[in-house]
């Protein structure tokens, strides 16, 4: 029997050399150490040798298999280490081979009209100036003339924030980009108290407004706040401004008007639109009516210049305030105001 151990070991050995591949490699292992081999057959009858024969037999026949079992593993890693070789030695870099094409995102209309307001007003002389978005009712309306329990309050219907014990000065999410107007003379006014600087500037930022959603409406959206304060400024720099802005973003055919309105922190006060340059005025989804409520406008009131440092005998000044997404809306013909935020990429890869 240790003979035939042996002869076994000897004859699995020779033939594991011819084994090329993991198939033949496998059956090589079931046929020499599979359940049904010869070798798993002599341990099954150890129990009927004599007590002399059972030890050596039992231990050449583990030695058997261990030596098997060595082999194998080997040989498995040799086929692994062989098979790797060949498939780099038939490798080839094919420089000519086109790079694959990767996906780019781009910009969302908002930052893109933004970034071109931004150019436009950069030309003609306008700094950026950001303010914060929780705000306090100090600076969202009272000083900006809305005194506590003003009516025209309820033109912004304002989500306030549940923060107990601030009595008349509660906090909220701004309904508006004027609050900046106040911090950014405040800013510069510090600068030099008697004689402060010119101011010009635009606040680009987040509102925040208790609406009833619709086409035109939305609980938050973006709005473009322009301040220009100095000597004599006049009411006729506003309307200037303001149409050379329509004209930049629209073309020199682009046509604007001014309606007489009220804000308690202008006076005088005029809304602008634009003239819907999709349907040329007749009328259409975007516009309704052929022109487009842009936003408010007017000559910064006398009691909002002394709340930001500036003394109104001095000093005059003209804001005005629009919806960024309105812009957007007629420059590329979106219909629905909605659109913006639903981050639907249908929507967002035609810009
Ligand atoms: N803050 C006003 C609004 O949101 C717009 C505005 C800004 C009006 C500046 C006049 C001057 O309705």
């Amino acid at each position: 029997m240790l003979n035939e151990l042996q002869d076994l070991e000897n004859q699995a050995l020779a033939a594991l050399e011819h084994v090329q591949d993991e198939d033949a490699l496998e059956a090589w292992r079931v046929m020499y150490l599979g359940r049904s081999s010869r070798l798993m057959q002599v341990f099954g009858e150890l129990g009927k040798l004599s007590k002399e024969e059972r030890p050596q037999v039992g231990q050449k026949a583990n030695e058997v298999k261990k030596t098997l079992e060595t082999a194998l593993a080997s040989r498995s890693e040799a086929l692994r280490r062989m098979a790797l070789e060949r498939a780099l030695s038939t490798e080839r870099l094919d420089v000519t081979l086109p790079g694959r094409p990767f996906a780019r995102g781009r910009l969302h209309p908002d930052t893109q009209i933004l970034r071109e307001l931004y150019q436009i007003f950069r030309e003609m002389g306008f700094q950026i100036y950001r303010s914060r978005e929780v705000e306090t009712d100090e600076y969202n309306f009272q000083l900006l003339n809305f005194p506590i329990g003003h009516p025209a309050r309820d033109m912004q219907d304002t989500y306030f924030l549940d923060v107990p014990g601030r009595g008349d000065n509660p906090l909220l999410l701004r309904t508006h980009t004027s609050p900046g107007q106040i911090h950014a003379m405040r800013a510069l006014a510090a600068l030099n108290p008697e004689d402060p600087p010119p101011v010009r500037m635009i606040l680009p930022g987040m509102v925040y407004r208790y609406e009833q959603v619709d086409a035109r409406h939305e609980t938050q959206f973006d709005q473009l706040e322009g301040l220009a304060v100095g000597p004599g400024i006049t009411f006729s720099d506003l309307k200037g401004t303001l149409s050379e802005m329509a004209r930049r973003l629209f073309g020199p055919q682009a046509r604007t008007r001014f309606r007489a309105s009220y804000f308690p922190f202008t006076e005088p006060s005029a809304e602008f639109d634009i003239q819907c340059f999709q349907c040329g005025g007749k009328g259409c989804a975007v516009c309704g009516s052929g022109w487009l409520e842009i936003g408010g406008s007017g000559m910064v009131h006398p009691v909002v210049l002394r709340n930001g440092g500036y003394d109104p005998s001095r000093y005059t000044g003209f804001a005005f305030g629009f919806g960024v997404q309105r812009i957007a809306m007629l420059k590329y013909g979106i219909p629905d105001i909605r659109y913006f935020w639903e981050n639907d990429l249908r929507f967002l890869e035609q810009f």
